[in-house]
């Protein structure tokens, strides 16, 4: 008999939580007007929030916690963030940021100017909004493909180089300070872009004497799938094709709290030191001196750790199964989602199990709320809501697709509780013809609305 795959870890620290009636997940959603980032995290049975900064660490990084070095300047955990940096990654130069979104705030305080153009494969929210903050303008340049929820196709995260060359002709090379290449696309649902795309990216920007930026948040999920799902590279470590992917971008923007597993942490890198030196300015006034930057010592120890564990084979392959793990049982139920099951995450198609529900009472909001109800898990609307309001004519702005994302935390759950997922998503979805109201806005801010807004249902 062939044995069955399991997890390339054992547990040793567990941390409890606890389910809840439906009685009382009806109460604290009512006082959280139903946003779900209002609930406190002990009122959540499985978060499913988000997968930054939620993974768990490993014994090795809790150790290298303890041997952190706090002195001010030039600690040796500096030294070991810059050692796993260059070994791993490839970059001589970089500088510490205490998350991914201050990375981007560095780089882009240093290279951006009101009306410059930054292409890119679906910048993340954040990038976006440092972008357009800027009065700059972020030009999405994804394949169509991407929009298709349907469509099974290995790299659907990728660059649409047509898209990519008219955009670098559009302006002079000194007005687009960079293109974003984010790998996994996170937007696009967890989709990686394949080396072959990297590439002919990375050579595209370089022939028009543009910087290619990485977002690298998920690198190591995108070299798993580039090991897995493009032939040429089956043969090939983790740590080699991070190394090759990474070795056509002359900067990468790096949240931690992702691939490299910690809590906190990033950092913006660089291939020519004359960037980096410009950007240290940014640095230390926003984030701290140039060899600390936004970070403790003892972080920056777990993080020169977690690099190496998050690029090691092992450690990706039962990440990635567990996220297939559960779409293969959403396939069993057939609840339908973005195809293939991307790297962190499982998007719902919202507008597909709802077919019933108004898109002006939020039809994603109402899925993840659902959810919520049936079974205390968390996940985040990725619709209407976070689409905002049209700058203009403050109308609702409706994206094509109404999403509910399922992040999965690193190392965090077992397959028992995607059992729980799957199972609480085929009670909602048999129910689905039942769900015809939504809800309605009681209180919004003006920008970023999700994070606060507040509901109440639509009578
Ligand atoms: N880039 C990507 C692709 C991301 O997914 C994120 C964060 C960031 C940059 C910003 O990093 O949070 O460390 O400041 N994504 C989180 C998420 C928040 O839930 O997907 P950060």
């Amino acid at each position: 008999m062939e044995l069955p795959f399991a997890e390339s870890y054992r547990i040793k620290m567990v941390e409890p939580i606890r389910r809840s009636t439906r009685q009382e997940r009806e109460k604290w959603i009512k006082e959280a007007k139903y946003n779900l980032f209002n609930l406190k995290s002990e009122q959540v049975y499985i978060d499913l929030l988000t997968d930054s900064g939620t993974g768990a660490m490993s014994d090795k990084q809790w150790g290298a916690i303890m041997l952190g070095d706090e002195s001010y300047a030039g600690a040796s955990s500096y030294y070991k963030m810059k050692d796993a940096i260059k070994n791993i990654l490839g970059f001589d130069y970089f500088l510490p940021t205490h998350q991914g979104r201050a990375a981007e705030n560095v780089l882009y305080s240093s290279i951006l100017k009101e009306g410059d153009l930054v292409p890119g494969n679906s910048h993340f929210d954040t990038t976006k909004g440092h972008i357009e903050f800027r009065k700059a303008i972020a030009l999405d340049c994804t394949i169509d493909a991407a929009a298709d929820t349907q469509l099974e196709i290995p790299f659907k995260g990728e660059m649409d180089l047509n898209k990519l060359e008219a955009a670098l002709k559009s302006r002079d090379k000194k007005d687009i300070p960079c293109v974003v290449l984010t790998i996994t696309n996170n937007t696009a649902g967890g989709q990686p872009v394949s080396m072959k795309n990297i590439r002919e990216t990375s050579a595209l920007c370089h022939k028009y004497g543009v910087l290619v930026q990485i977002d690298g948040a998920r690198f190591a999920e995108n070299a798993y799938f580039i090991k897995t799902r493009e032939p040429e590279y089956k043969d090939k470590t983790i740590k080699e094709i991070t190394k090759e992917m990474l070795s056509y971008a002359d900067i990468m923007t790096m949240s931690s709290k992702k691939d490299a597993i910690v809590n906190m942490g990033g950092f913006v890198a660089f291939r020519d030191e004359a960037l980096w030196r410009k950007c240290q300015m940014f640095c230390v006034m926003n984030e701290g001196f140039i060899t600390y930057g936004g970070m403790s010592g003892r972080d920056m120890n777990a993080l020169a750790q977690g690099l190496d564990e998050g690029t090691e084979f092992d450690t990706l392959e039962t990440r990635i199964k567990q996220v297939e793990y559960l779409a293969a049982k959403l396939d069993e139920y057939g609840v339908p989602y973005q195809r293939p099951a991307g790297g962190h995450a499982i998007f719902i198609d919202a507008k597909k199990v709802l077919t019933h529900t108004p898109k002006e009472e939020f039809i994603a909001q109402t899925l993840a709320i659902e959810l919520y109800l049936e079974a205390g898990i968390r996940g985040v609307e990725i619709g209407t809501i976070l689409a905002d309001r049209d700058p203009v004519t403050r109308e609702n702005r409706y994206p094509r697709l109404e999403l509910l994302r399922l992040a999965i935390p690193r190392r965090t759950y077992t397959n028992n509780h995607m059992d729980v997922i799957a199972a609480a998503m085929k009670n909602v979805y048999d129910r689905r013809e039942s769900i015809t109201r939504g809800f309605v806005i009681t209180k919004e801010l003006p920008v970023m609305r999700h994070f606060t807004v507040e509901l109440e249902r639509a009578h």
